[in-house]
């Protein structure tokens, strides 16, 4: 079988429900999933939640419940998140799963025996938010002293306990050569070159274990201690791929505050495992609200039920990844959305379309003209070559730049139906208003196998009213064994695909 199309997005901690970040990741891997789908290739997704951790731990507590009930609750809430956003995951991994245990247990077995990971004793801090480790130099001071995490801004642990560490300070050299050698390896550049730069500086051996943890994979052989949430964390890309070609992964997307892990850490885990690495590295940048970082604190976590409930489910897709370049920051407000909404959805597209499909009912009984003539000039030739520009840019992660050019040419089809106006035509020459119909209808049946990656609700409608019909009504098993369900269907009107909002 070939090797899927193997696309990660980050586990998601499980201390509280989802939001409109997490919303962004998982949906840009879908719609790069459905890219390769739609062109016939198969591709695999994964995503799932990372439930281990002091982090955890303590959220359970404070809701009064056990740890693992508290894991299954928030897990699901997650899980059907996705189903209401309309991702196809292929996969869903819980690092509370056994399969996935059973692999962290052996990886760290195999790096013990190869001395990359040695017992010692860390004294440093921890910052709980980040689960990470944070040195004295990046320790920002608070008030009255007191130390705080660079990025979290809340006050840190102090610990001091015998730990593992794992040698990442063996593999700066390979890591630096991996990337030389990889120049898609890391992206975008201008995060890629951060990476090199904290690379390039040295690296220092990490902890990986914890005494004090007990909501964690036990260490093998050493039940004192539990594994560093990251390092198990990290392994799931790679358990979850087990019994299958997919390892390597082609990409794992991540948000820019965990690309290290991704770009510095698993990486070097995977070259002291012997085990092959990702294919690419993608960090997007961050959403703030309103202008606002979203906090706890702030209160101002966007909630992407609250959003669909108002936009519907393609519009809030559609916006996060037409919005802020993928690789950029990007500021989330309901007013910019619901301008995007009517100027681009409502007005642009779903205008174009009713129009289209309106003129072909009124015009032409709802028919299209079956043989146009071969010499005729026909503009969807023009649209169809923008495809391998656009395909160029949805490879490559651009998803905003893909939709610029899909909408450069829903404007032009707008300027075109102006220009030709189909509706003197059918007075004047009938033939004449049936060949514009239909090269119109044929673009915009292009420009909705364009948008089906980011919506698939709104690109099954708009090829609906159009006539691509894989199942016409009153096929015999005869007809569909004779190929006859692959014939385009009438051109139907169809309710107004995106009515206009009040912003
Ligand atoms: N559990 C770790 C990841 C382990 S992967 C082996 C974790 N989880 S998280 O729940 O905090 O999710 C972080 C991810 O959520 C980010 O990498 C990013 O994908 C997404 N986002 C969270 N907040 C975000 C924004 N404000 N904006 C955009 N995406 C953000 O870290």
């Amino acid at each position: 079988m070939t090797k899927p199309y193997y696309i990660t997005t980050p586990i998601y901690y499980i201390n509280a429900a989802p939001h409109i970040g997490h919303a962004y990741t998982t949906i840009a891997a879908d719609v790069l999933a459905r890219w390769h789908r739609s062109r016939g290739k198969a591709a695999y997704l994964l995503t799932g939640t990372d439930e281990h951790g002091q982090k955890i731990e303590d959220a359970a507590k404070a809701a009064g419940k056990h740890t693992l009930d508290f894991s299954d609750q928030v897990s699901a809430k997650f899980r059907d998140l996705w189903k209401h956003l309309d991702v196809l995951h292929d996969d869903y991994i819980r690092t509370t799963e056994k399969r996935h245990e059973d692999k962290v247990q052996e990886l760290f077995s195999v790096l013990l025996k190869n001395g990359d990971v040695y017992k010692g004793k860390y004294e440093g801090l921890y910052d709980v938010v980040s689960e990470s480790f944070v040195k004295e130099s990046d320790a920002v001071k608070g008030p009255n002293g007191v130390l705080l995490g660079p990025d979290s801004g809340k006050p840190l642990q102090k610990l001091s306990e015998e730990t593992y560490f794992f040698k990442l300070s063996r593999y700066g050299p390979k890591l630096l050569e991996h990337y030389k050698a990889n120049p898609g390896f890391l992206a975008p550049s201008h995060r890629a070159s951060e990476i090199l730069r904290f690379v390039e500086g040295g690296l220092e051996d990490i902890s990986v274990s914890r005494t004090k943890v007990k909501w964690g994979v036990p260490v093998p052989g050493d039940s004192d201690h539990t594994v560093y949430v990251w390092f198990d964390a990290l392994i799931n890309y790679w358990a979850a791929a087990q019994g299958t070609n997919l390892w390597p992964a082609d990409v794992h997307i991540v948000g820019k505050e965990i690309f290290r892990f991704h770009a510095v850490i698993w990486p070097a885990m995977l070259m002291a495992a012997a085990l092959p690495l990702p294919k690419k590295v993608f960090a997007h940048g961050w959403w703030t609200v309103e202008g606002a970082k979203m906090s706890k604190s702030a209160g101002n976590f966007v909630d992407p039920y609250d959003i669909t409930v108002e936009f519907g489910v393609d519009a809030f897709r559609y916006f996060l990844l037409r919005e802020m370049p993928f690789g950029n920051d990007g500021d989330f407000s309901k007013a910019s959305l619901c301008k995007r909404y009517n100027a681009e959805l409502a007005n642009d597209l779903g205008n174009l379309v009713s129009r289209v499909a309106e003129m072909v009912d009124r015009f032409l009984g709802g028919k299209l003209p079956t043989k146009p003539p071969l010499d005729a000039d026909f503009y969807t030739t023009t649209v169809a070559k923008r495809t391998p520009s656009i395909s160029a840019k949805m490879d490559a992660l651009d998803f905003s730049g893909a939709l610029d050019e899909v909408w450069e040419v829903v404007r032009a089809l707008n300027a075109r139906v102006n220009e030709k106006a189909p509706w003197k035509l059918a007075k004047a020459d009938m033939r004449a208003c049936e060949l514009v119909l239909f090269d119109l209808v044929c673009s915009l049946r292009l420009v909705g196998g364009w948008l089906d990656p980011f919506m698939p609700a709104t690109a099954a409608k708009i090829h609906m009213q159009l006539g691509v019909r894989v199942f016409p009504e009153a096929l015999t098993a005869d007809d569909v064994l004779q190929g006859k369900d692959r014939g385009a269907g009438l051109i139907q009107k169809g309710p107004i695909l995106f009515p206009r909002k009040q912003c």
